[in-house]
């Protein structure tokens, strides 16, 4: 059977620790994509030439023309500008809008068929937005930051009570924003709920609620060290997570910007939810019950996402 081929729109940082990641796991072929001519080639030979060390099969290409993601199997879409200190994720809007356009159009004209994974900010936004300009099915686009945020909130989690991420599951709901919301009593260590591991003494609420602030904040925190740009290392491998959790019809349930049309209450957003992930893309939204608290946080998330998209409405009229 032909290797899977996985197309990688942007080469920037995320594009290329994406491109190493699928080469190392050999997960399929690899093209790189980007405007700036030059990029996704080099890094993509670069790649390529650390195969014989590391003895992996894969192809590598990189190219500037839609053309050459013709027939791709995944899509994994970071194409645009990332965010400076001092900078919010919605105040990428305007720009990443237009080349979630450029990229639609492409896939659309290319890659129908793909799964296809946003990563570009603000996410629940340009998720919508992307899939608006593909015409692909919804469930064949879905936007990546779930499983990030659940991956910051497990790693600080699981240096508050030392004990391995691999034990440490935890649960993420809403916008990727600072109205996320991370949910404690879905959250777990070796299976015990936090609000538990609280009451057994192992932390204390203020402890808690100063994680769950670090989680909400995570993007920013990483913006501020870097100066010069955001996270890619932990962005590029929960994308991969959900790539293969496709290709290999692995039905992984992860938290994901799905559309969510009838749960929750919705009637057609992107937002992030639980999923499963299978052969047929987002097989199921899971619908969980919400107290008050958590519910109510929910809807704040759920209008800020929803004033984003009337925001690109408002700048693109054939989103209207
Ligand atoms: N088509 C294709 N590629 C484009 C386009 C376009 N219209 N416009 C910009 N790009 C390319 C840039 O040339 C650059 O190589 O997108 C790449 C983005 O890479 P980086 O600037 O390194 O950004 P990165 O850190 O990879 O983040 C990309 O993901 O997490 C989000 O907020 C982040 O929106 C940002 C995106």
């Amino acid at each position: 059977m032909a290797r899977p081929k996985i197309a990688l729109i942007g080469s920037g940082q995320i594009g290329g620790t994406l491109a190493h990641l699928v080469a190392l796991k050999e997960l399929g072929d690899v093209v790189m994509f980007d405007i700036a001519d030059g990029v996704p080639q080099g890094k993509s030979l670069d790649i390529a030439e650390s195969g014989p060390a590391e003895g992996f099969d894969a192809k590598l290409s990189g190219t500037t023309d839609y053309a050459d993601i013709a027939g791709a199997d995944v899509c994994i879409v970071t194409a645009g500008v990332p965010r400076k200190p001092g900078m919010s994720r919605d105040d990428l809007l305007g720009i990443n809008l237009k080349v979630m356009k450029a990229v639609g159009e492409g896939i659309k004209a290319h890659a129908p068929d793909a799964f296809v994974i946003c990563i570009t900010n603000p996410l629940d936004a340009m998720v919508w937005a992307l899939r608006e300009f593909s015409g692909l099915p919804h469930e064949k686009v879905v936007g990546m930051a779930g499983v990030l945020d659940s991956a910051r909130f497990r790693h600080f989690l699981s240096l508050e009570f030392d004990v391995s991420m691999k034990d440490v599951s935890a649960f993420v709901l809403g916008g990727h924003g600072d109205t996320m919301v991370p949910l404690p009593r879905y959250s777990t260590v070796g299976g015990i709920p936090l609000p538990d591991l609280v009451k057994m003494g192992w932390t204390t609420q203020e402890k808690l609620d100063a994680i769950i602030q670090r989680t909400r904040d995570g993007g920013a925190e990483i913006v501020g060290l870097l100066k010069t740009g955001s996270a890619f290392y932990a962005p590029a491998t929960s994308a991969i997570e959900m790539a293969e959790a496709y290709l290999k019809d692995q039905k992984r349930v992860l938290p994901c910007a799905a559309w969510v049309d009838g749960s929750y209450g919705l009637k057609g957003l992107y937002v992030g939810v639980p999923t499963v992930i299978g052969a047929n893309g987002i097989e199921r939204v899971i619908d969980i019950s919400l107290d008050k608290d958590e519910q109510a946080m929910f809807d704040k998330s759920v209008d800020s996402v929803k004033g984003l998209v009337e925001a690109c409405k408002g700048i693109d009229d054939s989103l209207a």
